[in-house]
């Protein structure tokens, strides 16, 4: 018998719990975080439940008939922005590993006008389900943190990406020895 020591299943478990528990964010952190040009572009859906940590659509710089990932994309505000520049002949991959987020991107993608666009696609960060070289921009916004395995993520986006992709996250990071064992292990702290 193996012993996983980096928990892997477990941590999953709790992160999946977590944000399966989040029904609303009511569109506080989207409007903290997105200006009203982008907000304007976000159905109610997306935008109240917006959970990234930062802004960095701003800088994806998504052309007409780029082919888009979105990794975690929750309720979809970062898939519909990128489906808005990737649109009319573009495709927006929107992943999670949450059925429920996936539907809520979907109602959000319609109520944009951009179901022709935005694919969503039930999976985990850490295999994607795509094709290798298949995408021109990789977007995410505060959920590779969430991986017990962030090197194989990285690895799964390196083979999915054509050469000359971009990549184009909002993450957040912790100096781990400033905090204590007891933080460091706790459950609200893998899950963000
Ligand atoms: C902090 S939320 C961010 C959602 C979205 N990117 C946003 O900005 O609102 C993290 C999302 O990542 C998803 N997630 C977490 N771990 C995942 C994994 N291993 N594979 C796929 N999705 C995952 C969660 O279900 C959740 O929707």
């Amino acid at each position: 018998m193996t012993t996983d020591m980096l928990h892997t299943e477990d941590r999953k478990t709790i992160v999946r719990e977590a944000y399966q528990a989040v029904t609303s964010t009511g569109g506080a952190v989207a409007c903290k975080l997105y200006g009203d040009s982008q907000l304007s572009l976000v159905p109610a859906p997306a935008r109240d439940m917006a959970l990234g940590v930062a802004n960095h659509m701003a800088f994806a710089d998504i052309r007409p008939g780029d082919h888009v990932l979105d990794i975690g994309c929750g309720g979809g505000i970062d898939t519909v922005l990128a489906a808005s520049s990737a649109a009319p002949d573009g495709v927006v991959h929107a992943l999670d590993f949450l059925p429920e987020m996936l539907a809520r991107t979907q109602r959000a993608a319609a109520e944009a006008g951009l179901s022709e666009v935005v694919r969503t696609a039930e999976g985990e960060m850490e295999s994607l389900p795509l094709p290798d070289a298949s995408v021109d921009v990789i977007v995410s916004n505060g959920v590779i943190n969430l991986s017990p395995r962030k090197s194989r993520v990285f690895a799964e986006c390196a083979r999915v990406m054509r050469p000359g992709g971009r990549f184009c996250v909002s993450d957040i990071t912790i100096v781990e020895e400033q905090l204590p064992p007891e933080v460091l292990v706790h459950p609200a702290a893998w899950a963000g």
